[in-house]
């Protein structure tokens, strides 16, 4: 992403400081020190907004995908706009109850939930168990039974589809773990319809993650709609088709299909189906909500020149950004404030304090630096907080939302002895 383009809500001032709203990241800073991920609330907003809009009357509910960023104010600014949630866990679901979601509008994904989670989903009223395998199916419907519930269940289907995207985050190819292989589920399915325990209330499929192209979303639910054919002339009848999250957003020059161009690829094949014209579609986005609406500000602790590389070492690490060392990800870092104009550009590796080589935010930055700059890292609000961790005993990063020029704090600082609160020293003999 070349330097003066900026997602939307994040702007210069004319002074060329990075606004994110009305405010600017050197205020942030200055308040809550640095690293602190920044998030604009219009972005989500705007973001869950041009979803639905692309729905029009069409029934329809979208799950944000929980896992993206799971702060409770980001949740409960989405479960405002009437969002449902696709949760993973049990923490997940419990945070979005703590943020005032409905779990009758929640998706329960992920191919290992344990005994524990299943119940304590089906005392909540999930709306949906999405379920993974056969022995998860078979545990589901003993759990339900026990309880003297009925467990409402989608299975989610793999389809077989390439999502084109990088192999640690495609998940809809026979060989990822994910999902009941496509042509397994009907005699699973006609179990389940008999079960007393358990009602059938949908398909569900979610093929990967940050695609950049819509016709792998257009052959799933082509796939999709096979398989509801088939359920249908076996008298299976259903309450919604789920087609999973996994729109790409751009990080520097990337080039994503609109909200408006999946939901359509989607359409285009459901609405064309008079079996299911009037059956909701449901969505489990995250990175497309919350990634263009969150920046990592962070500040350079030191220049280190080199012949051959030149080190830019900030106060921010893979610790609190896993993305550039996990998946080799590229995400686009610009100046937060304006350089002045003596500065010689130069060509910088942009990488943290953590002991590791792996330890780095971008590889090549062209940026006219100095010690004490302000950085941002753009498209950090989904998969950045949310897969932070205390490596290297570093306090995980502030949290604010910036709502026009309000700013609030949604997560403080993690206090230093907070990270060994839950430690203990052996008992002396
Ligand atoms: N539904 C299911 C069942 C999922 O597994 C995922 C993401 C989503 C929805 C949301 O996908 P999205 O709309 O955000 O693409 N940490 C990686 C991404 C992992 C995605 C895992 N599943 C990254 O930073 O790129």
């Amino acid at each position: 992403m070349p330097q003066s383009e900026l997602p939307p809500f994040f702007s210069r001032n004319d002074v060329g400081d990075l606004q994110i709203e009305q405010v600017s990241a050197g205020e942030i800073v200055e308040h809550f020190d640095s690293p602190t991920y920044v998030y604009s609330r219009a972005a989500i907003e705007s973001a869950f907004n041009a979803l639905t809009a692309a729905f029009g009357e069409r029934a329809h509910r979208i799950c944000y995908a929980v896992k993206a960023n799971s702060n409770i104010g980001i949740l409960n600014v989405l479960a405002r706009l009437g969002a449902g949630f696709d949760i993973v866990s049990y923490g997940e679901l419990a945070r979005v109850m703590a943020a005032g979601g409905d779990p009758g509008r929640c998706v329960f994904s992920g191919v290992g939930k344990s005994a524990d989670e299943i119940r304590g989903a089906l005392e909540a009223g999930i709306g949906c168990l999405n379920v993974e395998s056969e022995a998860e199916l078979q545990r589901i419907a003993d759990i339900a039974a026990a309880m003297q519930q009925i467990a409402p269940i989608s299975l989610r289907v793999n389809p077989d589809v390439d999502a084109r995207t990088h192999p640690y985050i495609s998940t809809g190819l026979k060989d990822n773990k994910f999902g009941i292989a496509i042509d397994e589920a009907l005699p699973l399915y006609e179990w389940a319809h008999a079960h007393p325990a358990l009602e059938v209330t949908g398909i569900d499929c979610h093929i990967g993650s940050q695609l950049t192209d819509v016709s792998p979303f257009r052959d799933a639910a082509e796939r999709v709609m096979n398989l509801a054919h088939r359920l249908a002339e076996r008298g299976i009848t259903l309450q919604h088709l789920d087609l999973g999250g996994g729109l790409g957003i751009r990080y520097t020059d990337e080039t994503p299909p609109a909200a408006a161009d999946w939901i359509e690829a989607i359409r285009s094949v459901v609405d064309a189906d008079p079996l299911a014209r009037e059956l909701p579609i449901w969505i489990e986005p995250g990175r497309f909500i919350a990634g263009p609406a969150g920046a990592l500000l962070t500040r350079v602790e030191y220049l280190k020149p080199g012949e051959h590389k030149s080190f830019a070492i900030v106060d921010a690490a893979m610790n609190d950004l896993m993305r550039p060392a996990l998946y080799g990800s590229d995400m686009a870092i610009v100046l937060a404030g304006q350089a002045p104009g003596d500065r010689d550009m130069d060509t910088w590796e942009i990488v943290g304090p953590i002991c590791e080589t792996g330890d780095f935010l971008g590889h090549g930055r062209a940026l006219e630096l100095a010690q004490g700059d302000l950085l941002a890292v753009l498209g950090a609000g989904a998969y950045g907080f949310s897969m932070a961790s205390n490596y290297n005993t570093r306090p995980r990063a502030a949290e604010v939302l910036v709502d026009g020029h309000t700013v609030h704090e949604i997560r403080r600082r993690e206090p230093l002895d907070s990270l060994w609160a839950l430690e203990q020293l052996p008992v002396a003999d």
